[in-house]
């Protein structure tokens, strides 16, 4: 099939030249800053090849032998500038032309992209284990994380183990409710924040604040004492302080779009140092959850230990040797894995919630209905508790009403095809990468009515769930590789949220109505507004004296 270029294609292909040329002759970035070293290097490469890339463009590429359709790439970059800044709304956005699946070439990475429900179930119900690889970016190497994380391993021996003790030893339910009071308490850190930085930042009235801000910080610190028993965010903790540095750190790397990921025999160059930057933050986060491990053994050797924690766990499958099923944990692995608890868990979080109150605010009426099932179901004088969750169905359908139209994480966490498999009757090869678009099935008019409008009713009396057994709903993925977090995030978010809107009113002035409808969104670990949301809290005074 011979594809031809069309005139905008062409204009788009000559703006991005140009742009490499001003960038290069007046040393000037017309491009997001966050692209600036990738774009510098591509002058290098693009700027040489351009005029043979011209020369090559009137014939662009074309698929074949049995592959979806999709759009035509050009020669050498494949798809990867028609993606833009928001790849899931643009991959979304080719349903109308191609169809449910399509065939992408990013760079040099093959991808197939999933947009619709009935394309999920498909693949999980019937070619899940043939995709339960992951795409390893270069930056995930670093100190073989790639092997060592739950997350990316391989789909074998070690991520079987892994899951299950995750699964069922650390994130399960019964040992999820132990520690309820721990993450009441952080919940009631993060009320006093925001009470005091609200006062502060209006000298006494209520002022604006960051929201996701605050709801990171909790995140975090819920996660620190599940894993740990520590604050890691608190004022008296140096070793927390370093630590969280470390991580956002860390975050900030991972999230970055790298040249290397798309041109593998640029690997040796590193030409934006992302391998070098991400290789210095995970040792110094490795080093840190080192030494907070070396405590604990000690405080062990002594007789004593942290009763019920994450560590303690991991500890005690380590221990338990016996069992050839079970797997010795190295110290790195435990490391690793007590890391990747709080890369997986903090930002997917706080993203959700800044998102759930973006909607609220900008839709006062299901604010005002969720508020008021809180104050029934709780009590106007009470606390709310991880055992009010079962009887708020309200709250619940903002949360799921939520994640399904602001998916933290829209392609998933991307797989590989582990063999060349027949799927939905096209060849798809060994090794194709596969985005499975979260965010466009979430939209996808087939499954929902009214599908860009915010309607927790719809889920009133319905069934549908993000637990993996409705393929219309996937923020937290389904098949083997599904969340393994789900029943801890499911608390998490609720608590968070429920406790939010029940201790305080919100509301936004004028900046922080513009920075509401601002919806641009910026790619990290996860999907994030540009712009934060900041909004003003007034403590219920009905609910609690305000100190
Ligand atoms: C709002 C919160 C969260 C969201 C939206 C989320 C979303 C996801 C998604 C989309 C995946 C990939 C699923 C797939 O490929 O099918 C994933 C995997 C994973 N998540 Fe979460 N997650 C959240 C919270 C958490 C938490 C709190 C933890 C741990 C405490 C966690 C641990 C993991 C792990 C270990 C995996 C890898 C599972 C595997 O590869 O087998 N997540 N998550």
């Amino acid at each position: 099939m011979r594809r031809t270029i069309s005139s905008a294609q062409l204009i788009k292909t000559g703006v991005i030249t140009i742009g490499i040329f001003v960038e290069v002759a007046f040393n000037k970035s017309i491009f997001p800053s966050h692209m600036d070293s990738m774009w510098i290097f591509l002058v290098w490469c693009i700027g040489i090849l351009g005029p043979v890339l011209f020369l090559f463009c009137r014939q662009r590429c074309s698929t074949s032998g049995g592959l979806p359709p999709g759009p035509p790439g050009w020669p050498v970059v494949g798809n990867m500038f028609d993606l833009g800044s928001m790849p899931h709304k643009t991959v979304a956005g080719l349903k109308k032309d191609y169809g449910p699946v399509v065939w992408l070439r990013i760079g040099s990475i093959n991808t197939v992209a999933l947009l619709t429900a009935k394309a999920a179930a498909e693949l999980f119900k019937n070619h899940d284990a043939n995709f339960a690889e992951r795409t390893i970016t270069e930056v995930m190497k670093v100190h073989d994380f790639h092997k060592t994380a739950l997350s990316l391993s391989p789909y074998g021996s070690y991520w079987r183990v892994m899951k299950r003790i995750m699964t069922v030893e650390m994130l399960v339910q019964k040992r999820i409710k132990e520690t309820e009071p721990i993450r009441r308490r952080c919940i009631g850190d993060m009320v006093e924040w925001i009470n005091k930085e609200a006062k502060a930042a209006a000298g006494g009235e209520s002022g604006r604040i960051h929201v996701a801000r605050f709801v990171f910080l909790a995140s975090f610190n819920m996660l620190g004492n599940l894993m740990l028993s520590r604050d890691l965010v608190s004022p008296e903790s140096v070793e927390g302080s370093e630590f969280f540095a470390a991580m956002i750190e860390l975050m900030e790397w991972s999230g970055h779009p790298n040249i290397v990921d798309l041109f593998p025999w640029l690997k040796w160059l590193d030409p934006q140092g992302l391998r070098r930057n991400a290789e210095r933050g995970m040792a110094r986060t490795l080093k840190i959850v080192g030494r907070f491990v070396a405590e604990r053994l000690k405080e062990r050797q002594l007789g004593g230990g942290a009763g019920k924690d994450f560590l303690e766990v991991l500890l005690e499958c380590e221990g338990n040797r016996n069992d050839d099923q079970r797997h010795n944990i190295s110290e790195h692995e435990l490391n690793v894995i007590i890391t990747e608890v709080f890369l997986a868990g903090s930002e997917t979080t706080s993203s959700s919630i800044e998102w759930a109150m973006v909607e609220l605010l900008s839709h006062p009426e299901i604010m005002r209905k969720a508020k008021n099932e809180l104050a029934r179901v709780v009590g106007k004088s009470n606390k709310f508790e991880e055992s009010h969750i079962e009887s708020l169905p309200y709250l619940q359908a903002v949360l799921k009403e939520t994640l399904r139209l602001h998916p933290p994480i829209p392609f998933l966490v991307p797989r590989r095809a582990i063999q060349e498999t027949n799927f939905m009757g096209y060849q798809i090869p060994k090794n194709t990468q596969l985005f499975v678009n979260a965010w466009s099935i979430g939209r996808d008019p087939e499954c929902w009515d009214d599908p860009l409008s915010f309607k927790p009713e719809r889920f009133l009396g319905s069934k549908i769930d993000y637990k993996g057994q409705n393929f219309e709903l996937i923020p937290f993925g389904a098949g083997r590789r599904i969340c393994a977090g789900i029943p801890l995030a499911h608390r998490m978010l609720h608590l968070l949220l429920g406790s939010l809107l029940h201790e305080f009113d919100w509301r936004v002035d004028e900046i922080g109505k513009n920075a509401m409808t601002d919806t641009r969104e910026r790619m990290g670990v996860t999907v994030r507004k540009v712009v934060p949301l900041e909004a003003i809290p007034r403590r219920c005074s009905t609910n609690f004296p305000s100190e």
